[in-house]
């Protein structure tokens, strides 16, 4: 992890926020195939992120080691990237501004609540607003969502992001490519966000046309 005023985070980067919906796994498998891409991330953990991060993933997912985690998880390659981590109440991160050169965002997973914040603008936190940061100049945000069922308010909110230019990814992973594991499932989300980023990856096979046998 690096500092937000190094060299490092003056890098075109991606941001990854991480809130506190079921699906930790998600954010993980998103970080580590971003960095095994050799992309600067700038990551943002909300407060229930960070409990969630704990509670699915064990404390050796703790924010402050997730660095070692990730490499124990996915192999040392996820040492050709690094990652700037910010506070969620600094509202003076580079993030929070249009002029940073950040291309794209995901919030993965997203709660009910970050969700309804970023449909209405509400830029509380710095996740809300780098979210809004994205928005504003038609960059790309990609909102994985987490809830189920959903109530008619949240399905709004879905909609209302998807107005303002978000790309609503749920966390519904396919089984047609016949998923063994968890991880299985995580490839195919975290496949699912990088090429909604614009990255090529080989987290998932192609459609071919046929389950495989
Ligand atoms: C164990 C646990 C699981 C949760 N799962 C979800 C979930 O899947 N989706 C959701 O919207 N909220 C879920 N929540 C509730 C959110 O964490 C809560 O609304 C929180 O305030 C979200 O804040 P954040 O968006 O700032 O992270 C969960 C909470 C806990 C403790």
């Amino acid at each position: 992890m690096v500092p937000g005023n190094s060299d490092a985070s003056r890098r075109p980067s991606i941001a990854i926020a991480i809130t506190g919906a079921s699906g930790a796994i998600y954010a993980t498998r998103t970080l580590a195939a971003l960095l095994e891409r050799g992309t600067h991330v700038e990551l943002i953990v909300s407060d229930y992120g960070r409990r969630l991060l704990h509670d699915e993933l064990g404390d050796e997912a703790a924010v402050d080691r997730l660095m070692p985690f990730l490499k124990q998880k996915y192999g040392a390659g996820v040492a050709a990237g690094s990652i700037t981590l910010h506070n969620n109440r600094d509202h003076g991160a580079t993030l929070a501004s249009g002029s940073h050169g950040c291309s794209g965002m995901a919030i993965v997973p997203c709660s009910m609540k970050t969700l309804a914040a970023v449909a209405h603008g509400l830029s509380r936190s710095l996740i809300e607003r780098a979210a809004d940061v994205m928005l504003k100049e038609q960059r790309r945000l990609v909102i994985v969502p987490r809830e189920t069922p959903m109530s008619l308010p949240q399905l709004r909110n879905m909609v209302l992001c998807a107005e303002a230019g978000a790309m609503i990814l749920p966390a519904m992973p396919a089984f047609y490519q016949q998923p063994k594991t968890l991880d299985d499932l995580a490839d195919f989300i975290a496949g699912k966000v990088l090429s909604a980023l614009g990255f090529e990856h080989e987290l998932y096979p192609a459609w071919t046309g046929q389950v495989r046998s």
